[in-house]
């Protein structure tokens, strides 16, 4: 028995066995100071809990429109004229089942087997896989030397023939660096004067603490050939709810749909309302909790800096990415060794690609005691 090949060249997160090693470490009854995670450190709004028991006590239980409720993807592309500035009608929404499904049906969508698509290195780890998985070949571009020596000049450097695509993630996750207008625009500039495609990822668009979010489908000449992926899983809290939606033009959107239709044929009907009531919530709400997020920021990127780690202020996401060699050159055992000897947990920046390495990558989105209790930890061990 065998599974299908295109599979075999896949991988299975990294980021999972380490959640392993710590329920192991835990279950052994010893505390582990967690920064390995990228869920919000706060719970699901009230308003939005009550949506779902609202929904189900008015029977909203059955097949819904495979992409998404008319009401919800009314309020998403009010949201995407308003906030992103994109020229975005309902036709152009769909409701998808994350941020990690919008990705893997625009990967889909847009990649043949043989295409390259080209991605910013570091990067969001799954990305790699699901380009593989679309039997394309993931290429990296070193975004620290992409951004010292221009962006167009990196691009054009890894560009080959077979380039038919762009991977752009901002803010980005795992090293919180937010490209600013005007890389979005030489980006923009490079994918239309080769004619690729941009695979947008706004994620966390709502958590920039300097500078602003610019959605690249928002610049001239882009919305036709850009598909952005945005998720309610970071700025609601809800991780766990799976939902998300994806933005795109045709022929785009008839390959989206398709590809929404035979996965999950579309998010659970009591999800997509409580995904509607969180659309409504103020933007003083999301402001307040960015400002909750920079204190955490500041004071766990002090603190590694103090402790001779070196880390710059990551002007967006919810992660911190300080340099670790001096501890050892495999953020593999540098991680490990945290886990082991001060039980805080982190992730390897290497999983992040082979521009991580050097790197662990710190989630602040946690609690700022579990911040004080970690860096007190690490003083320990390493101070
Ligand atoms: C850069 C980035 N994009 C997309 C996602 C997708 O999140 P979800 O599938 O929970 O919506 C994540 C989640 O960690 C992320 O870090």
């Amino acid at each position: 028995m065998r599974v299908a090949k295109r599979l075999e060249e896949v991988g299975f997160s990294d980021i999972v066995q380490i959640r392993n090693k710590v329920m192991e470490l835990r279950a052994a009854g010893k505390p582990v100071h967690a920064f390995h995670g990228g869920e919000p450190f706060f719970e699901t709004p009230e308003t939005i809990k009550y949506a779902v028991l609202k929904a189900l006590a008015e029977n909203r239980t059955r097949y819904a429109p495979s992409s998404g409720i008319d009401p919800l993807r009314r309020a998403i592309a009010r949201k995407l004229q308003t906030q992103n500035r994109m020229d975005a009608g309902v036709e152009d929404v769909i409701v998808t089942a994350g941020g990690a499904h919008a990705l893997y049906a625009a990967f889909q969508t847009v990649l043949d087997p043989g295409d390259d698509m080209l991605l910013f290195s570091p990067y969001w780890t799954p990305i790699r896989d699901m380009v593989t998985m679309a039997q394309a070949r993931p290429v990296m571009v070193p975004t620290a030397t992409a951004r010292r020596n221009g962006l167009t000049t990196a691009l054009e450097h890894y560009s080959t023939p077979a380039t038919r695509a762009i991977y752009y993630n901002t803010p980005q996750n795992p090293s919180g660096v937010v490209f600013s207008r005007r890389e979005a625009e030489e980006v923009a500039a490079f994918a239309i004067r080769r004619d690729l495609v941009v695979i947008a990822d706004e994620a966390y668009e709502d958590l920039v603490y300097e500078g602003e979010h610019v959605s690249i489908a928002s610049l001239p000449g882009m919305a036709e050939r850009t598909i952005t992926g945005y998720t309610l899983s970071k700025t609601y809290a809800m991780t766990g709810w799976r939902c998300g939606y994806a933005v795109a033009k045709e022929p785009f959107m008839s390959g989206l749909r398709k590809m929404v239709l035979y996965s999950t044929n579309g998010v659970s009907t009591p999800t997509q309302w409580a995904a509607l009531e969180a659309m409504a919530t103020p933007h003083s709400a999301i402001e307040a909790r960015r400002e909750e997020y920079r204190e955490r920021r500041n004071k766990l990127v002090q603190g590694l800096n103090e402790l001779g780690l070196e880390c710059e202020l990551p002007p967006g996401a919810f992660y911190a990415f300080p340099a670790v060699r001096k501890i050892h050159k495999d953020s593999r055992r540098v991680a490990e060794m945290l886990l082991e000897k001060a039980h805080v947990a982190t992730i390897p920046g290497v999983v992040f690609g082979a521009q991580g390495e050097g790197h662990v990558r710190f989630s602040y989105s946690v609690s700022p005691e579990t911040i004080d209790a970690g860096l007190e930890a690490l003083r320990k061990v390493l101070g």
